[in-house]
């Protein structure tokens, strides 16, 4: 998918959805409130997500016995494999040591504050010391247990820790029985509740709890308010997506970006080929630049991007997605402050070439592609001299302009409808995007739809 295809087009998307300015003021706000909740979860949220809000960028870990195959996490489903054939991988899912580390690594080099590895996935291995089950890695091929691996490595490069867990459960006798069987329900709500508890008891302060497919029971039916209660009970501080049927802490749009409304945190939790778990022949990679680009659209928008590596049964992540990650995070180590902790709401639409970050009076212009040497500069004078990144509908009066890599300041010109920034190099100071810093006399949010009733576009100033 090209770096257009997803983001413009999802942003084009979230532009047709009722309420896009009022929740992006939201977002900007930071109000967290939403239904359903016990009081004490929504009463400790904001500050609860308040790290979490600045981190913006998190490595999603997907990693289990479906590894050893190479088809993706689905593969058990997918493929129809027998329950018995399948629990022959177990004996063969050898770990090399220290895998987790080199994520770890990986996660830090790239920029993410943050990671999120399956402790159990749909096919239903634990991939810790579970007291629970033999189907577990403690138990079965690592021998050792790989989320205690998994939680000692991120801390050691200082990132905080999510557990995924997937309440549907294939492999379980009860898992499917559980919907049409009262007894195996409550046995396995009693394994559900039991496995979550030992996750947020033996691994020191979890970050994270990233539940996943509650199917096929109803919230009422998982007793999931009681799940929670739990987890907030043992993990006061913990932050908890939607996915276990209630509202949580944060909404998780897949493989798109979207923004919640009223200000409701969220996430947009993406691939970096085609799939989640390790597929041994896609190579249907993102460039670094769309991940940049899909980053900052999360950013603009006050949302976090949760981004997955698939290793492989050994550990070892593709080369692809080392070389990616590691290219984003170059350009983040740089570019990091146009990222980290801004407010979100910078721009209600996008340029052609450019998107928007914001942090108070301060508007990040990312320019993906460098727009020099329109061959429509022989005739108009909005296109001198031979580069001008320009943008319509600016609310806020720019005060100064610099490149943020080289700190060279720009030229720029403004009048009531654009701001022309001129007297830039004829190719791109920084590579894959370039950010500009504009500081501005306010806020700055850019809205170039504001300007179509501006009429005559009469300006004054802009000649090169
Ligand atoms: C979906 C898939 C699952 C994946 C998840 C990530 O729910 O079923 O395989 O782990 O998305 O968001």
């Amino acid at each position: 998918m090209g770096f257009d295809s997803v983001s413009r087009r999802s942003f084009m998307k979230y532009l047709g959805a009722a309420g896009v300015a009022a929740s992006t003021k939201a977002a900007a706000q930071g109000s967290d409130e939403t239904p359903r909740d016990s009081a004490a979860q929504a009463a400790t949220r904001a500050q609860r997500l308040a790290w979490w809000r600045d981190a913006k960028f998190g490595m999603f870990i997907h990693w289990g016995l479906y590894s050893v195959i190479g088809h993706q996490e689905w593969v058990l489903e997918s493929e129809g494999i027998p329950i018995p054939q399948y629990e022959i991988l177990a004996k063969h899912f050898k770990p090399k040591p220290n895998a987790a580390r080199e994520w770890a690594r990986l996660a830090k080099a790239a920029g993410q504050k943050y990671m999120v590895m399956t402790t159990k996935h749909h096919e239903g291995f634990c991939m810790w010391d579970t007291k629970q089950t033999d189907y577990c890695a403690m138990k079965q091929g690592p021998g050792r247990d790989l989320v205690r691996e998994f939680v000692e490595a991120a801390r050691a490069e200082g990132l905080r820790v999510g557990f995924y867990y997937s309440l549907m459960d294939w492999h379980h006798p009860d898992g499917m029985r559980c919907a049409t069987d009262e007894a195996a329900r409550k046995r396995f709500v009693d394994y559900t509740h039991g496995l979550i508890r030992e996750l947020m008891t033996n691994y020191g302060k979890i970050d994270i709890l990233w539940y996943d497919v509650d199917l096929p029971l109803t919230p009422e039916q998982w007793e999931s308010e009681r799940m929670n209660r739990m987890v907030f009970e043992l993990q006061p501080e913990i932050v908890v997506n939607n996915r276990n049927g209630l509202e949580g802490d944060f909404s998780t749009p897949e493989q798109k970006i979207e923004a919640s409304g009223s200000g409701r945190a969220w996430e947009s939790c993406m691939t970096l080929n085609q799939g989640w778990g390790f597929q041994l022949h896609d190579d249907e990679w993102k460039s670094p630049r769309a991940i940049i680009d899909n980053l900052a659209t999360c950013a603009q928008q006050g949302g976090n991007y949760l981004v997955n590596i698939g290793p492989e049964a050994d550990g070892t992540v593709p080369a692809a997605s080392v070389r990616i990650l590691e290219t984003v995070g170059r350009w983040l180590e740089v570019n990091g402050r146009a990222i980290y902790a801004t407010d979100g709401g910078a721009s209600i639409s996008f340029g052609n070439y450019d998107n928007f970050t914001r942090k108070g009076n301060t508007l990040f212009v990312h320019v993906y592609f460098w727009p020099s040497g329109t061959p429509a500069a022989e005739w108009l004078e909005f296109y001198k001299p031979a580069t001008v990144v320009a943008f319509g509908g600016l609310n806020a009066k720019v005060v100064s302009a610099k490149v943020l890599k080289t700190g060279e300041k720009i030229a720029f010109t403004q009048d009531e409808i654009s701001v022309r920034l001129t007297g830039l190099p004829a190719s791109a100071p920084d590579d894959p995007v370039t950010v500009l810093e504009l500081e501005c006399d306010r806020p700055p949010v850019v809205d170039h739809h504001s300007i179509r009733g501006k009429w005559p576009r009469y300006r004054v100033g802009i000649s090169g």
